[in-house]
């Protein structure tokens, strides 16, 4: 009986978890992700939304938070190839701090990758025009 009850408790707990990358829980904590102009972009969201957002959204285990603009500044500065590079390869940084390939989603495709890098990078520069930092 008691396993039962646990093994009840755990489905939900998955649910809410899977919950957690769809727009229906876009209003849990971290900022609003914008939407731009553009089809491209719109996709880029989704992908973004799904497989990035866990760790670019607050700056999970070491990652660049999409508002934090002193840690992209420099990435930025690398121009987008290398930084569709890193994203398909994956990267480990100079700490130490490691980012799978495709952040680790193998089920997306090169396009996929790299218009999700074009949305953060969109994303990153939103925040920065709109707070300043
Ligand atoms: C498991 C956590 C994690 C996920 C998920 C993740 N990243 Fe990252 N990402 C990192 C970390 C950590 C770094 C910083 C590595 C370093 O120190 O340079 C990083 C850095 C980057 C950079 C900067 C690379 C550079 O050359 O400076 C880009 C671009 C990037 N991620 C894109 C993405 C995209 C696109 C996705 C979704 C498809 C994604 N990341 C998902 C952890 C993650």
């Amino acid at each position: 009986m008691h396993s039962t009850t646990r093994g009840f408790a755990l489905a939900g707990l998955g649910l809410l978890l899977a919950a957690c990358g769809d727009s229906t829980s876009e209003r849990s904590a971290g900022p609003e992700m914008p939407r731009f102009e553009g089809a491209e972009l719109g996709l880029g969201r989704g992908v973004w939304m799904q497989t990035c957002r866990n760790c670019h959204l607050l700056g999970v285990s070491g990652a660049p938070a999409v508002t934090d603009y002193a840690a992209w500044s420099p990435r930025l500065e690398k121009g987008k190839p290398a930084l569709y590079a890193s994203a398909l390869n994956g990267r480990t940084g100079p700490s130490g701090n490691q980012m799978p390939p495709r952040g680790g989603n193998a089920q997306l495709s090169d396009q996929q990758v790299k218009r999700a890098v074009d949305y953060m990078v969109a994303a990153v520069e939103h925040f920065h025009e709109r707070t300043g930092d």
